[in-house]
């Protein structure tokens, strides 16, 4: 029973002390929001969670006026005095509370009476949980299927567009060959060529975007993805005044990847950490494991009980923390960032991030970022240790 909560002592109307303990409990550990008045309007319960989403300070006891007790929330009040008024009460309403600064909950509940023995009305009762949380999460499946649809259209127009770029190119290379005498007019066309390259070369990036992913299974060692991974990067952007360290909390034993998109993942969080630095700084790549939560030691079985998934069980995450030393990242770029053709570069593609996304979240892995602008970013992503071969 939560210390927070307020709920009568008084009165166990004809309860023993054991049954009246238990209701207490009972009220006392639910897990959405319960708000009791009397009929006089006076607050006669409220639990924890209640007092949790609404923002206020515990009533110290009950027999306060509701409107004085949930204070910010008048129209919550409003709902509850109202409700010995109707004749029907709703049995699923949703109110929008505020709680200053522009900051708001959606909370959804249900209200009921709490008649006594002879079934008279003694009191009226809500129930409710924060919905905010829940709306977030649509939002991000809706944000998934605009950017699935976006994903099919890029596929399309890329098809579309590529077919007449490689004619674009053949008809250049016929001229140039039918105008070698004036080579003014062959670099022009060299020119061109070199336009329809870049093209088509943004186009297959953004089909490669928009291709479902499959993964190519194999054990494979991650530190030595992760060297491979680095040699590359600093072999593309590596400047003088950039140092790289590397620290590693334990070794991790091979475990179930696909080696070559994994290898991009890192390419691309190292190639951006770089890019982010310009002519010094420091690329930090921490490798540890951490136990997974409970819930990864479940058999996940997507396929009904009993279907073969590498991921069904695993007790350890390999985590790869990547921090650089450059300017970070605003609050504002922190979500936009993974999303496709995002890019704040000059000749920026912005798939690098969401590419690398992609791929994570399909080993089943988890990528955040934190920065703290002026400080640089620490991209962190966690993957899942299977050990054991799927077929073995
Ligand atoms: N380490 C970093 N520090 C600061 N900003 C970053 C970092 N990594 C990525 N970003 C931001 O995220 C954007 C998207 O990155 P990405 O998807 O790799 O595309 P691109 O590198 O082509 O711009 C970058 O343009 C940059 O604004
Ligand atoms: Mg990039």
């Amino acid at each position: 029973m939560s210390e927070h909560a307020t709920i009568p002592e008084a009165d166990p109307q004809g309860f023993s002390r054991d049954e009246y303990e238990f209701l207490k409990g009972l009220v006392g550990g639910m897990r959405c929001g319960v708000l009791t008045v009397n009929r006089t309007g006076r607050l006669m319960l409220i639990n924890e969670p209640a007092v949790q989403i609404l923002e206020i300070p515990a009533p110290s006891g009950s027999g306060l006026p509701i409107a004085a007790a949930l204070g910010r929330h008048p129209q919550l009040a409003r709902l509850l005095l109202d409700s010995f008024q109707m004749s029907s009460l709703p049995n699923r309403a949703e109110i929008d509370l505020e709680f200053g600064a522009g900051r708001r909950k959606t909370v959804g509940l249900t209200l009921s009476m709490v008649p006594d023995q002879v079934g008279e009305i003694r009191g009226a009762a809500v129930f409710f949980k924060d919905l905010t949380y829940v709306e977030h999460k649509e939002e991000k499946e809706r944000l998934k299927d605009r950017l699935a649809a976006l994903g099919q259209m890029a596929a399309n127009l890329a098809h579309e567009i590529r077919n007449p770029l490689a004619s674009i190119e053949v008809t250049c290379t016929l001229l140039k060959r039918r105008l070698t005498e004036r080579p003014a007019d062959v670099d022009l066309l060299e020119k061109i060529v070199a336009e329809v390259r870049r093209l088509n070369r943004t186009i297959t990036s953004s089909l490669e975007f928009a291709r479902p992913l499959e993964l190519n299974l194999s054990s494979q060692n991650l530190h030595a993805v992760l060297d491979e991974a680095v040699t590359v990067a600093l072999g593309r952007r590596g400047k003088l005044g950039i140092s790289v360290e590397t620290s590693c909390h334990s070794m991790l034993p091979p475990f179930l990847m696909d080696r070559e998109q994994l290898r991009h993942v890192f390419e691309n969080l190292f190639l951006n950490a770089l890019e982010a630095m310009g002519d010094e700084g420091r690329l930090t790549i921490d490798v540890s494991s951490a136990t997974a939560p409970v819930s990864a030691m479940t058999p996940y079985e997507p396929n009904g009980p009993g279907t073969t998934d590498p991921w069904s069980s695993f007790e350890e995450f390999a985590v790869v923390q990547v921090s650089d030393t450059g300017p970070g990242i605003s609050a504002e770029n922190m979500e936009k960032m993974f999303y496709p053709f995002f890019t704040t570069k000059k000749h920026g593609s912005g798939v690098g991030l969401s590419m690398a996304r992609k791929v994570v979240d399909r080993h089943r892995g988890l990528m955040d970022v934190e920065s703290e602008p002026g400080k640089g970013a620490v991209f962190t992503v966690r993957l899942p240790m299977v050990v054991n071969n799927p077929e073995g």
